[in-house]
């Protein structure tokens, strides 16, 4: 088994927001092509390429309705395979989005399912009756409102667990399971190097579709009912005998839900299944009674505790994916570090280097080696995102929070502030496009931009370079085990990497404070990397971060 995606860095590109050639104000295929030029200069090794399938777009792409076709919106086969050819030349591996838990209600599958109980594609779906004259269980879909919608055609109702526009494939059907693995056979064909599976953890779901907890009359969270469901490792093992294990690709599991446990089966070493997947724990961590919706900000301690316990749990059986954010969440440095302009570039940099020197596959999302920021947006119509639109109709509109409070939370985490256009130069709309961009651009572009960063020899770009590079350099970094320290200290991230005979040592000061730190007191070895050129004994400067490499 070939485990080039150990050693390697993946960039996630959410394409609609990354570069537009043709000035429809979309971002487009031509646009990555035209910008693999600045991705190989910064180093990584694979793009992972969100949805660029025809769809409708009720969920931007992640709503399909045909998985041999390229999204109009975003160019055609032929500019997808000048992007491929393109990448491949210049030693860049892609990966594709693969979104087979649901389809879009526009896919020729569900068309037909939904158009008789005796179609030969009704089962390719879910359909249940009515309950009680109402829906068939209390399952609320991740979007809003009941997981179910009544269609009329036949008097039943369809489970979906997003929008009603993206009912949930039935992977129990096996005709369905061949379909997506003669799909996935078919890229794989024409030379992409692997998936990236959207919410994979879901495609089982519990016999029976039994109600959920919730409080009487309320939907519930169905994620005990279909994560980790009874037959998801062996539908996941027979995708891998059947396709995975056929080429040389890589693979990583959108996996809600996901404990540490059940990723020690999904991402296991032995490659019975996928080579990692993305776990939601460290990003989950402020989720509380309005769902996701808050402004509280990430406590350090449980933090730690999370990504510690991922790091030590797997070590050794499985692999880890790497992220501080993607087209989901937050940017980064507005999230976990501080995106007030006299902290901005020292706390995404402090960033980078706690996830960079951590065991796993690191994960970048487009501008987060800007250190681009939360979008800003103060009004409800800046936002675009179905999930963050329906969940302030639902908390407005029923009274449950007020419009100022949810726009305060929408602020802070909403799926937009991730999907606003990458920040290229300081010209008109920061030179995504020349037309009119399909949502704002963060008006803080004429800072923030990438001419600027790759003029500037200690911009976060380069300092991403340099910490792509040094995983290339050193085994350790790769391969070592990892130890935590300082477990209990509330402002500093610290831990070891150890390797034969040498050991690098990580602190990370995750406040604007002068911390006191003894960790590289008394102690000679080789810096690595750091954001500050100079250091003060026994103290950490605000969010300064130190890399030791020592050998014994
Ligand atoms: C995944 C995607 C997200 C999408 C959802 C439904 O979580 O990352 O963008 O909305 O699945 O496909
Ligand atoms: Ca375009």
């Amino acid at each position: 088994m070939k485990t080039w995606w150990k050693n390697s860095v993946i960039y996630q590109i959410y394409p609609r927001s990354f570069a537009d050639s043709n000035g429809d104000g979309i971002g487009d295929l031509n646009g990555i092509t035209e910008h693999l030029d600045y991705l190989e200069k910064l180093g990584i090794d694979v793009i992972w390429l969100s949805p660029v399938y025809q769809s409708p777009n009720d969920d931007n792409g992640y709503d399909i309705s045909d998985y041999q076709e390229i999204m109009r919106d975003f160019g055609t086969m032929e500019d997808f395979d000048r992007m491929l050819a393109e990448a491949h030349k210049r030693g860049i591996r892609i990966v594709m989005d693969l979104v087979v838990n649901h389809t879009s209600d526009e896919h020729k599958w569900f068309v037909e399912s939904r158009k008789s109980t005796d179609n030969p594609y009704r089962d390719y779906y879910i359909w249940r009756d009515a309950k009680n004259g109402k829906e068939p269980n209390n399952w609320g879909a991740s979007f809003g409102g009941s997981a179910w919608e009544y269609d009329d055609t036949t008097d039943m109702y369809y489970l979906h667990c997003f929008s009603r526009k993206q009912p949930d494939l039935n992977w129990d059907n096996p005709m369905v399971r061949q379909e997506v693995f003669d799909m996935m056979t078919w890229w794989c064909d024409k030379g992409i190097d692997g998936f990236r599976m959207d919410v994979i953890s879901m495609i089982s779901k519990k016999p029976g579709l039994p109600d959920v907890q919730a409080p009487e009359g309320a939907y519930g969270d169905c994620c005990s009912a279909v994560c980790n469901g009874p037959h998801v490792h062996e539908y996941l093992q027979e995708m891998n005998r059947k396709v995975l294990s056929r080429y040389d690709i890589m693979t990583v599991g959108e996996a809600a839900g996901v404990t540490r446990q059940e990723a020690l089966k999904y991402a296991s070493l032995d490659g019975k299944e996928l080579n990692m997947v993305f776990q939601f724990e460290h990003t989950g961590i402020t989720a509380g009674e309005y769902g996701k919706w808050t402004d509280k900000k990430v406590p350090l301690i449980p933090l730690k505790k999370i990504l510690n316990s991922w790091q030590t749990e797997l070590e050794g059986k499985a692999w880890n994916s790497l992220y501080w954010d993607n087209h989901d969440q937050p940017r980064a440095v507005s999230r976990f570090g501080n995106d007030d302009p006299a902290y901005r570039e020292l706390s995404a940099k402090m960033l980078a280097v706690c996830l960079h020197m951590m065991k796993g596959t690191p994960y970048i999302y487009q501008g987060e080696e800007l250190g681009m920021t939360n979008a800003g947006f103060e009004r409800i119509s800046d936002y675009r995102d179905i999930e963050s639109l329906n969940a302030y109709r639902d908390y407005v509109e029923s009274g449950r929070l007020d419009a100022d409070t949810m726009l305060r939370y929408l602020k802070e985490i909403s799926r937009d502030n991730a999907r606003t256009p990458m920040q290229w130069n300081d010209r008109e709309n920061a030179g995504f496009t020349t037309g009119t961009p399909w949502i704002a651009v963060n008006a803080n572009y004429p800072v923030i931009n990438a001419e600027k960063a790759l003029k500037d020899s200690d911009s976060i770009f380069h300092f991403y370079r340099k910490l792509i590079a040094l995983r290339k350099q050193y085994e350790l970094i790769v391969e070592g085990r990892f130890q935590p320290i300082l477990e209990d200290d509330e402002k500093i991230y610290a831990y070891e990497r150890i390797l034969g005979n040498e050991k690098l040592t990580v602190a990370c000061n995750f406040t604007k404070d002068t911390v006191t730190c003894g960790v590289f007191t008394d102690v000679t070895g080789e810096e690595l990397i750091s954001n500050y050129t100079e250091h003060r004994e026994g103290i950490l400067q605000p969010y300064e971060a130190r890399v030791l490499l020592t050998v014994h």
